[in-house]
């Protein structure tokens, strides 16, 4: 997989510990960091790979915002060392949390840093489609608020398609099932789409809240640490084993055909192959490697990501699929 540096066109102080960074898109690679609102960037934050979702509407500058971690290894680094003019690595945009239809109608539910994919949801919606939005936003207090001055100004200039819920720790307390469930169930229903992205335990409580509400369908992003490297090289060497699955591959337009050899993993087999299929956290907890499988039977691993509905249209997680029945058809295209 190919890395890219980009350079930091600036560098922008949200709050008293979050950080947005505009990142220069060179002409040439237009095409390359070209994106569906709710994707992520994989950054090299000193000698670590993080994670970091664009809260741009496809089109505008690329922006990444990182709120400072306690004890954080990544986020630290990028708050206090990444200036206006440095160059960052980074992987193409990438993940799943996106919508397919921007006419319809949208409950984003966020907490602190859970903002940033669901501005660029948001942006996009209004700006780009037709459809109505419920933002519901939890923060410890005022100031923590990230984005409180772009989301007066969305919800002034959108007052028919834009409703923003502030829900503040300060005031209110820890959000709780009891106490946000009735904030939100007059926003759902059956053509509602949830996007929910927040620290593990507030998204518990939305989705325990959302069990007893109609809506069409929950979306989850996860903020984790990658423990896997992405950026390290991997063996470029074709792989030795010649029996295997006949495997064909659609990625840029071009069908590959290799052997999928029992016991290895699909991705693995494709960066092998010097094929440049994409990836992140190797883990199962990203959906950057997300595929669609058009024959055969794969087992995965582990799958955080792919839901019920993903899973009936043939997507897999390239670097947890392991090959079961073959002859194997995946396109990326
Ligand atoms: C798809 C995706 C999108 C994301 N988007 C964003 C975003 O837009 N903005 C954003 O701010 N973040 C985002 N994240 C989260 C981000 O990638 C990082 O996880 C986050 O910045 C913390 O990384 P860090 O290196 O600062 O902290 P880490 O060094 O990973 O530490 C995280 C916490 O774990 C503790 N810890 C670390 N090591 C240990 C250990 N060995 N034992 C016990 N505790 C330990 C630390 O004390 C700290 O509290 C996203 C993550 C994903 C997967
Ligand atoms: S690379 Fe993250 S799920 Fe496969």
């Amino acid at each position: 997989m190919t890395s890219y540096s980009l350079r930091v066109a600036s560098v922008i102080p949200e709050t008293a510990d979050a950080r947005s960074f505009v990142l220069d898109v060179p002409p040439e690679l237009a095409d390359v960091f070209a994106h569906e609102p709710g994707q992520f960037l994989t950054v090299r934050a000193a000698s670590v790979a993080r994670c970091y979702s664009l809260c741009n509407a496809p089109g505008s500058p690329l922006t990444i915002t990182v709120k400072r971690t306690v004890d954080g290894f990544g986020s630290v680094w990028m708050c206090s060392s990444v200036s206006e003019g440095d160059l960052l690595e980074v992987l193409p945009p990438a993940g799943r949390f996106s919508p397919r239809s921007l006419d319809g109608e949208f409950l984003l539910v966020a907490a602190g840093s859970g903002i940033t994919p669901v501005l660029g949801i948001l942006r996009t919606v209004l700006t780009a489609g037709t459809g109505r939005v419920t933002l519901f936003y939890a923060n410890r207090d005022e100031r923590s608020v990230i984005f409180a001055g772009v989301l007066r100004a969305l919800a002034a200039e959108y007052p028919d398609r834009l409703r923003v819920v502030h829900w503040l720790e300060s005031v209110s307390g820890l959000p709780s099932v009891a106490g946000i469930g009735p904030l939100l169930s007059p926003f759902t229903g059956p053509s509602v789409e949830a996007f929910l992205c927040g620290p593990a335990p507030f998204m518990a409580a939305v989705e325990e809240a959302l069990r007893s509400s109609e809506v069409a369908r929950v979306h989850v992003e996860r903020f984790q640490s990658l423990s896997e490297d992405p950026f390290a090289s991997v063996a470029s060497a074709p792989p030795s084993v010649a029996d295997g699955f006949p495997l064909d591959v659609q990625i840029d337009g071009t069908t590959h055909s290799l052997v999928w050899p029992p016991e290895r993993r699909m991705l693995d087999v494709l960066v092998e192959h010097g094929l440049s299929a994409p990836s992140s956290c190797r883990e199962g907890r990203c959906g950057a490697c997300t595929c669609r499988l058009e024959d055969g039977e794969v087992e995965m691993v582990n799958n955080e990501v792919l839901d019920a509905t993903d899973l009936s249209e043939g997507y897999v997680l390239a670097c947890q699929s392991l090959p079961k029945a073959g002859p194997f058809r995946v396109s990326y295209d």
